[in-house]
């Protein structure tokens, strides 16, 4: 499954002013990357260790102290001494327009001056690190799980359903965490979800009233709701749900906005060993 980026925010040197580090780290944290910090006054050798025993895809070198020539390249050659060639190298730092040139000949990816946001610096560790293949190793959705469907009365759409195509309700269950009824019938291998909301105020109440019955979301059946969540979030999709939580036929579900999904609400949902 995928995982999120790592990032080390490294300062080597005697510099003793860590505060733009410390946004650094956690304006990247905000925009989803995994942010591991090593403090102040961190030799080339123990960056280089903490960036080898965490793993990381990228480390970020935040200097002050103006011995960024020195300091910086050293982290790329003890990197490559030690055959390691898959981490990229950013830096961040007052740092002169002639330095940067210099710096990127010897193996920085990119420097980050005064003025660079956290969003152009979290962009370009998206898009450049190095190994890609294992960040988006990922298994695709086994199946659609369930088409969402929102009613406006229940009986009227189950004498469609139900009776006049056949399918047979396999399950129904209050969702008063969604101030819904829902209906499952067994379509072949997925369900159709009838919502008939409880409540004016709900969600499916609300879809009603602005659009009227019909056609609410898809979900596709995942292994990982939790995984499938940072993913979209990680692609920059819009989130209606932060984490995983519970839906219904003991199912973890969450939902991604329509925005991101181009106009069909999509749901990530996943089995668990109760159902
Ligand atoms: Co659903």
């Amino acid at each position: 499954m995928n995982r999120p980026i790592r990032v080390l925010i490294a300062k080597p040197g005697l510099d003793g002013h860590d505060r733009g580090a410390l946004v650094v780290a956690q304006g990247l944290r905000d925009e989803g990357l995994e942010v591991i910090y090593t403090g102040l006054r961190q030799t080339v050798e123990q960056i280089i260790a903490t960036a080898i025993q965490e793993d990381v895809d990228c480390i970020g070198l935040s200097s002050l102290s103006g011995a960024h020539m020195t300091l910086f390249p050293a982290v790329v050659e003890g990197l490559q001494e030690r055959g390691i060639d898959d981490m990229l190298i950013i830096g961040g730092g007052v740092i002169p327009p002639e330095d940067v040139l210099e710096l990127k000949k010897r193996g920085l990816a990119e420097v980050f001056t005064p003025g660079s946001t956290i969003g152009e610096m979290a962009d370009f560790i998206r898009n450049n690190v190095l190994n890609k293949g294992e960040l988006s190793f990922f298994e695709p959705p086994s199946q659609v799980d369930h088409i969402g469907i929102a009613v406006a009365d229940l009986e009227q759409t189950l004498a469609f359903y139900r009776d006049h195509l056949g399918f047979s309700v396999v399950h129904e269950e209050d969702i008063p965490d969604q101030k819904v009824h829902a209906v499952f019938l067994q379509a072949g291998e997925l369900h159709i979800e009838l919502l008939l909301s409880t409540s004016d105020e709900g969600p499916i109440g609300k879809f009603v009233a602005s659009k009227g019955p019909g056609i609410h979301h898809i979900a596709y059946r995942v292994d990982d709701v939790a995984a499938w969540l940072e993913r979209s979030r990680l692609a920059g999709h819009r989130l209606i749900d932060e984490s995983p939580r519970p839906g219904g036929q003991n199912k973890w579900i969450g939902f991604i906005h329509p925005k991101s999904s181009h106009g069909v609400l999509t749901e990530y949902c996943q089995i668990t060993d109760k159902e």
